[in-house]
């Protein structure tokens, strides 16, 4: 009988977990094949290797997931078109600012019975609307997209928007909450910010998507993923060494140095998202949010951060 084949797209840190996950799978569910390739964004190690090569040789992404084997079954191939010809499963998962490019270089390259799932925390929220990765993958490719993501698994969650918007949200909130720990201000401070974020997640996703529901928000997506990123995080660990340099290092020098590679996602967000409430006048409304873009673009000083708890909170 018909088999479906699966491909993941993305070879990061994530990208790399899900890849080992799904070749667990496959491996052991007979309506699959075995083989599962790995799209990888080819490039070459300082010893000279390809990443893909190295991949394929210890069965480790010796750069983004050293240490943990893939399984035999994982095949990393550079070329994009060669990674999903045949796949009827496509598993999206590389950091959120290069979907665009990928998406157009994937346009008829796709099965027209494929199925998309995302696991990628991030979107662009422009000015005429926030465009999810999902949708842009569903319009761009003319498939389903559905989306994973939480602190663990929580697929059981149908809200599409407000779990998107979470584990888009919750990289801004978490580096607000890195900005607190370079400051050494204490955990009383940054369960405040924590609390403050939450409640800008919720507004700003309401504004946004009135469908979102209140529950989304108890869910792993949402308060579970906000904890572990703000405490955990690559987004927090940047933030804070950002703040630790009192702003004079900027977020791509202290990524570039800190991260070998892996991508910040919050910084970015946060511009966007100050877009959109600028341009509706919203500014005031979300003082979190605008202090993060202010501290990141260097208007403010990383201790501008505690000057917004003294602001009035808006939200009940
Ligand atoms: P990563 O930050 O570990 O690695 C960066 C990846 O981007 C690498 O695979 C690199 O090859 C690739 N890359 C660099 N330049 C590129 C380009 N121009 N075009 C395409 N790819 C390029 O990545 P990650 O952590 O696997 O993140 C993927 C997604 O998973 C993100 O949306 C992230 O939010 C989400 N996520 C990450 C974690 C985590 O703990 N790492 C957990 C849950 C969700
Ligand atoms: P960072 O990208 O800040 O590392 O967060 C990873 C994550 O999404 C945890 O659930």
């Amino acid at each position: 009988g018909f088999k479906s084949r699966v491909s993941v797209i993305g070879s990061g840190s994530w990208g790399s977990v899900a890849a080992k996950l799904v070749a667990f799978n496959t491996l052991n569910l007979s309506s699959f094949h075995d083989e599962v390739k790995m799209w990888v964004f080819e490039e070459t190690l300082q010893s000279g290797e390809k990443l893909t090569d190295a991949i394929n040789r210890t069965n480790e992404n010796v750069k983004y997931l050293p240490g943990i084997k893939l399984g035999k079954n994982v095949i990393a191939d550079p070329d994009l078109d060669n990674a999903v010809e045949d796949a009827n499963m496509l598993v999206f998962v590389t950091p959120h600012q290069f979907i665009d490019n990928i998406c157009k270089s994937l346009v008829g390259k796709v099965r027209s019975d494929a199925e998309a799932i995302s696991l990628i925390k991030g979107m662009e929220v422009k000015i005429e609307g926030p465009c999810l990765i999902s949708t842009y993958i569903s319009e761009q490719l003319g498939i389903n997209c559905s989306v994973l993501m939480g602190a663990n698994l929580a697929n059981e969650v149908q809200d599409v928007e407000g779990v998107e918007l979470c584990g888009t949200l919750k990289n801004v909130v978490a580096i607000a909450a890195g900005f607190v720990d370079g400051l050494d201000m204490g955990n009383n401070t940054k369960a405040a910010i924590i609390r403050f974020g939450l409640r800008e997640m919720r507004e700003f996703c309401k504004l946004l998507f009135s469908s979102v529901k209140d529950d989304t928000f108890f869910e792993s997506c949402g308060v579970a993923d906000v904890i572990t990123t703000c405490f955990g995080g690559r987004n927090r660990k940047v933030a804070e060494a950002f703040a630790r340099n009192g702003g004079k290092r900027s977020f791509d020098e202290l990524e570039a140095e800190m991260l070998q590679g892996q991508k910040l996602q919050g910084v970015t967000t946060v511009r966007e998202v100050y877009e959109v409430l600028r341009h509706r006048g919203l500014l005031e409304l979300f003082p979190l949010f605008a202090t993060v873009h202010e501290i990141c673009s260097g208007c403010l000083p990383p201790s501008a951060i505690v000057i917004y708890s003294e602001k009035k909170n808006i939200f009940p």
